[in-house]
């Protein structure tokens, strides 16, 4: 489990004066959960990761794991504790002329455990990486998807509660992409990992995370559960995650349908609607994906009816009972003058 409150970063400029990029961050993940940080360059993203390792320290706030505030610690004890934190970078700055398994042996080297321990432990972690077979390759012999994993296994070494990864996905083709986020996921699970992934890729958050938070200028401007999210039909966050890119029809009501309930919701909502009312309904545009034991995803529907109109009201709740959320988009004068 990981807490972050209230963390803030100056960077003292050149002029003598500060800029403050991080203005008051909080978020909490917890052991197991997979949270995803996105926002736009420059949005501070990568200060958060340097805080949250350790790696800068931060101008005010706290930094705790498993309850114990890191952001307290100096010397020796700063450097014992943020083991408890293991990071992967994009790049994963890995020793050209160490071999895979001496890339990870690294960190239990710098802290003189005992080589029978040291080549057990490494030996257990290339196989939970799935490059047991590749230890004695050098990084320039690797894809950059193999790369990312020795990163990950390096990171993994000293047993920590957290993983942070910062754009470890950024570069891979879809398929690596695919592989890694499949192998933190199963990480997670292995050793109850909290992971932070910050990512500029919304497909990231929809196939890995729990939990997303949004950062702009410094500050979270949103957060919550993916499918909490999704579930909101004014959600920015929902509308990135599953952009409904059709215009507008030439419909009489446009309605915009949300999935993400924990009720599951039949497949033929649209004819189903269409009965009930006897109406006209065009699909125009969305998606739907299964998230755990969750639908999650959103669509745009066109609504005109064929004898008699039916309040916008009305079909917002009968959509309700078919377990989805709908929000008025437009609402041409024949409804409104029918209510
Ligand atoms: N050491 C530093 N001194 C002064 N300003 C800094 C320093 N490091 C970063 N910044 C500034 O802080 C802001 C946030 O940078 P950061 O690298 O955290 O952004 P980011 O969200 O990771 O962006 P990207 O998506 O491009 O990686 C930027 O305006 C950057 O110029
Ligand atoms: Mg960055």
């Amino acid at each position: 489990m990981i807490e972050i409150e209230n963390l803030h970063k100056q960077y003292r400029t050149r002029h003598g004066g500060t800029v403050e990029v991080l203005k008051g961050i909080s978020l909490q993940v917890p052991a197991g959960g997979i949270t995803a940080v996105v926002g736009p360059s420059g949005a501070g993203k990568s200060t958060l990761a340097k805080c949250i390792s350790l790696l800068e320290r931060p101008s005010q706030g706290s930094i705790r794991v498993n309850g114990q505030d890191l952001s307290l610690l100096g010397g020796a004890a700063l450097r014992r504790e943020r083991r408890a934190i293991g990071t992967v970078f994009q790049s994963s700055a890995l020793l050209q002329r160490k071999t895979v398994w001496q890339n990870v042996a690294l960190p239990l080297e710098y802290l003189h455990v005992a080589p029978p321990a040291i080549a057990r432990h490494v030996g257990e972690l290339l196989e939970s990486v799935g490059l047991a077979d590749k230890a004695n390759r050098y990084p320039a012999q690797l894809s950059g998807g193999q790369r990312q994993r020795v990163g990950i296994a390096r990171a993994l070494a000293l047993k920590p509660a957290v993983l942070l990864a910062d754009e470890a996905t950024s570069g891979l083709d879809p398929e690596a992409t695919h592989a890694i986020l499949h192998l933190l996921m199963q990480l997670r699970d292995q050793f109850g990992l909290s992971i932070i992934l910050i990512t500029h890729e919304m497909d990231v958050v929809r196939s890995a995370a729990d939990a997303v938070a949004e950062i702009r200028d410094g500050r979270l401007v949103q957060q919550g559960e993916v499918s909490d999210l999704l579930a909101q039909p004014g959600s920015r966050l929902g509308e990135q995650l599953f952009p409904v890119r059709a215009l507008p029809g030439a419909g009489d009501l446009l309605l915009q349908v949300t999935y993400g309930t924990r009720q599951p919701v039949a497949t033929d909502w649209i004819s189903r609607l269409s009965r009930q009312f006897n109406l006209h309904i065009d699909l125009l545009g969305g998606q739907v994906e299964r998230l755990g034991d969750r639908q999650a995803g959103r669509a745009r529907i066109a609504v005109r009816f064929a004898e008699s109109p039916v309040s916008a009201q009305a079909l917002v709740q009968a959509l309700h009972a078919l377990g989805l959320a709908a929000e008025v988009l437009e609402q041409a004068p024949a409804w409104r003058e029918a209510v």
